[in-house]
């Protein structure tokens, strides 16, 4: 396994990959890898020759500035996890190899850039202004800007991204298809504890007690996809809301039930192909999101 920091010396090495016709997998991290991302890992493994995993915190996404400086850095062991699922390439660059000082101002006095499209116009419709992009604006924009940077340096055939973050992927499909850029995106699925709580870099952050209350999250979702045989939409959501505020340490942020391509919420079953139940909620100060799909 190597490890990059540089984008010049991680190109050097791709260009000789791609020379010999190798495949490129990608699989894009902010780090404090857990095996929900291990897991992507293992899958780009299994359909190209090469596996690149970025670890990259990204200052862009973030629209509160203590989240970001409180966002685990623990690159050593991250590196190890990545060595024992035989990752071939690591890239960590600083945050000076990703964005110029210009673009770092333009964050500082928060204004939303939309320089990182190369001149197309990308417009995420309806996509970002429901559920996250409601709760954290500015946050896709930060997303896509810095998966596309990623994708000119890597250059990948594919790259990997987890349903956990469900509208995330959504939003990095529709914004690979607007830049015209040849990868092609998959979705792979929630890797959970053995309590239900999907894995999450911010779950070492609950005290003791609220990781025991925690299951209630998955618990609520896996009965919801239990409930649609007998049940409308309107009374699932009833249903959850009300579980999730009988918890003292929770606060709800959202339960939605979304067309699982449009995102849009959906009033009954016909309405869509694919139905997704999304929630996002803070138990105590750590913000987690999840879903099921129906
Ligand atoms: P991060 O939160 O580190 O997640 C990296 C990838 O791991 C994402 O595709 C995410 O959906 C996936 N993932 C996280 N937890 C998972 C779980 N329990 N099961 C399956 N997959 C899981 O998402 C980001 O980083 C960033 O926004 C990024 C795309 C890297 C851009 O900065």
């Amino acid at each position: 396994m190597i490890i990059f920091t540089r984008v010049q010396e991680l190109q050097d090495h791709l260009n000789i990959v791609q020379d010999q016709q190798k495949t490129i997998g990608f699989v894009p991290t902010m780090g404090a890898l857990h095996e929900g991302h291990l897991a992507l890992v293992k899958i780009s493994k299994k359909s190209n020759d090469i596996t690149v995993c970025s670890i990259f915190v990204n200052p862009t996404q973030f629209n509160d500035p203590g989240d970001l400086e409180k966002y685990p850095r623990t690159l050593e062991n991250d590196s190890k996890m990545l060595e024992s699922v035989d990752c071939d390439i690591i890239f960590a660059p600083p945050v000076s190899e990703m964005y110029s000082a210009a673009e770092l101002e333009l964050k500082r006095q928060k204004v939303e850039d939309k320089d990182w499209t190369g001149g197309k116009t990308v417009d995420f419709g309806q996509l970002d202004k429901v559920m996250e992009g409601t709760q954290r604006p500015g946050h896709f924009n930060g997303v896509a800007q810095v998966v596309s940077k990623l994708f000119r340096i890597v250059k990948p055939n594919r790259a990997y991204f987890g349903q956990k973050d469900f509208q995330q992927l959504a939003i990095i499909r529709s914004m690979t298809q607007q830049l015209g850029l040849p990868v092609e995106i998959t979705g792979c699925p929630i890797v959970r504890e053995s309590d239900g709580l999907a894995m999450s870099s911010r779950n070492v952050r609950l005290t003791a007690t609220e990781r025991k209350v925690a299951p209630l999250i998955a618990k609520t979702l896996f009965s919801v996809k239990e409930m649609k045989e007998k049940h409308s939409i309107a009374e699932l959501k009833t249903f959850a809301e009300a579980q999730i505020t009988s918890e003292p340490l929770m606060q709800l942020e959202y339960f939605e039930i979304v067309d699982a391509e449009t995102l849009q919420p959906v009033s009954n079953y016909k309405e869509a192909k694919s139905i997704v139940a999304c929630i996002a909620l803070k138990l105590g100060s750590v913000r987690l999101i999840d879903n099921v799909i129906l």
